[in-house]
């Protein structure tokens, strides 16, 4: 197809995911058709940074071919075979590779092929392992307010953007709102007497986890999910403290401590697990994106011991699976993905390149509209702001002027694909590929410091 038959067809036939389709009633499709290391290339052959490593995906960045020829691979000796009942070879490798890297226990690996499934799955764990160890009225789930844990019915009754789930009400019950860690906009008196207490912030928000679980019945809570950063709000890093204490909370109550990691698996952090980063050992690591760096879907729940156990017995079994999950091509390319974390230490380069990009990222502070600049790794928001003193943020008619109206399309435009949202308070979003080194956030701080600072003048 030519640009334009491809446009039309676009706009003719395709549901875009997350999209006011109307926005391209008259404006073009941004069409991107190639990709190569850290940039991706439109259908008119102009170059972007890629920003977000497409959607916190594309950890070893784009155009592999080591990747492409392990699908390749796989797909002529066996294209498919399903996990029900029946191994292959690649599926065994890679869950036998994660058990070796997840923390502690969590040696037992059910695959998916997306995050939303995932945290499906986590969920109906929670509530049949309970049923089997003798407490089945524990069912419900905790989670932060504007987290986001996926679409499908399960996984959006455990998300808290009410934005999203409204046109789908009723959802399923019992899925309950604790507050997230961002410290910025830290309630009164939570952290400490100037409001920068960030031990005493987590302690206070840990503690409403503790309250929440008191409150429903602690006979009724199943579990908790808790993304190690939170992504959505723009990036909260866990105060010092934090998991640890929501450990000890999950101990005493027995609750599971499910750690969504969709985003921050597989390097984003610096580590292959973000619970490793900040020392704690949840009972389930729920994860997708980055494990094939987005070459192929794939996601997987990691469960365990104890989780496990009463499945492994009698004529226990787990009544959940899905068709294409550890697809024995996803399979192969997540090995071979692995592979390449493996001999180019991608998580060190992080941990050994994060302070700089950091650094740039913080440079941004002297632009009038940039309120809060935080992150870890690879994984940052920078929080947009009408008044740097007072943290005085947009309304709803200058977050769409702002946002939708200019910044979107200026970034973009600018050659940095990242992302503008406004699900929590305003923020831009940046995950570059696990790649990316101080020329990339050179030029990351540059188009955005242009853009920004004529953002100011739209609001
Ligand atoms: C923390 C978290 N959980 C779950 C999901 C859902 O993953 P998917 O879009 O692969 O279903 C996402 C997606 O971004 C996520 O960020």
């Amino acid at each position: 197809m030519n640009k334009k038959s491809l446009n039309t067809a676009a706009r003719d036939h395709l549901w875009m995911h997350f999209t006011r389709m109307s926005a391209y009633a008259k404006a073009p499709i941004p069409m991107i058709v190639r990709g190569e290391g850290a940039y991706v290339f439109d259908v008119n052959g102009k170059r972007y940074l890629d920003g977000l490593s497409g959607l916190f995906v594309v950890q070893a960045g784009h155009g592999r071919h080591e990747l492409a020829d392990a699908a390749a691979k796989q797909a002529s000796e066996l294209a498919y075979f399903p996990l029900w009942s029946y191994a292959h070879p690649k599926a065994v490798e890679l869950a036998d590779r994660l058990a070796d890297l997840a923390p502690g226990d969590l040696n037992r690996v059910f695959f998916t092929t997306s995050g939303s499934e995932a945290v499906e799955s986590a969920w109906k764990l929670a509530r049949s392992y309970f049923k089997r160890v003798g407490k089945p009225a524990k069912h419900k789930v905790i989670s932060r307010h504007i987290a986001y844990h996926g679409t499908s019915m399960g996984a959006l009754s455990i998300t808290g953007l009410p934005s999203i789930k409204e046109d789908f009400e009723p959802l399923v019950p019992s899925g309950i709102r604790v507050p997230n860690t961002n410290l910025y906009r830290a309630p009164n008196g939570t952290a400490g007497p100037d409001g920068r207490d960030a031990e005493a912030f987590g302690r206070w928000a840990a503690d409403r986890i503790a309250e929440a679980i008191e409150f429903e019945g602690p006979d009724t809570v199943a579990a908790v999910f808790l993304e190690p950063v939170q992504n959505s709000g723009g990036c909260f890093p866990p105060p010092p403290g934090y998991f640890q204490r929501v450990r000890e909370i999950c101990d005493e109550y027995d609750v599971l401590l499910v750690s969504d990691e969709v985003i921050c698996a597989f390097g984003r952090l610096g580590e292959y697990f973000g619970a490793t980063r900040y020392g704690y050992q949840p009972d389930v690591i729920t994860c997708a994106k980055g494990m094939t760096s987005g070459y192929v879907p794939l996601g997987a729940m990691i469960a365990s011991d104890r989780l496990a156990a009463p499945f492994l017995k009698d004529s226990n079994w787990f009544a959940h699976g899905v068709t294409f999950g550890g697809h024995p091509v996803a399979s192969a390319v997540a090995l071979a993905n692995l592979d390449i974390f493996a001999r180019e230490d991608l998580n060190g380069h992080v941990r050994k390149n994060e302070a700089t990009f950091q650094s740039y990222l913080e440079r941004l502070h002297d632009l009038p509209i940039v309120g809060d600049v935080r992150g870890d790794g690879y994984f940052y928001g920078i929080e947009l702001v009408k008044d740097k003193a007072t943290k005085e943020t947009f309304d709803d008619d200058e977050c769409e002027r702002l946002l939708r109206g200019f910044l979107s399309k200026a970034l973009f435009d600018g050659g940095l694909y990242c992302r503008a949202d406004d699900r929590g308070d305003p923020v831009v979003q940046l995950a570059p590929p696990l790649i990316c080194d101080e020329t990339h956030f050179a030029e990351i701080e540059q188009i955005l410091r242009s853009v920004l600072s004529e953002a100011w003048s739209h609001v």
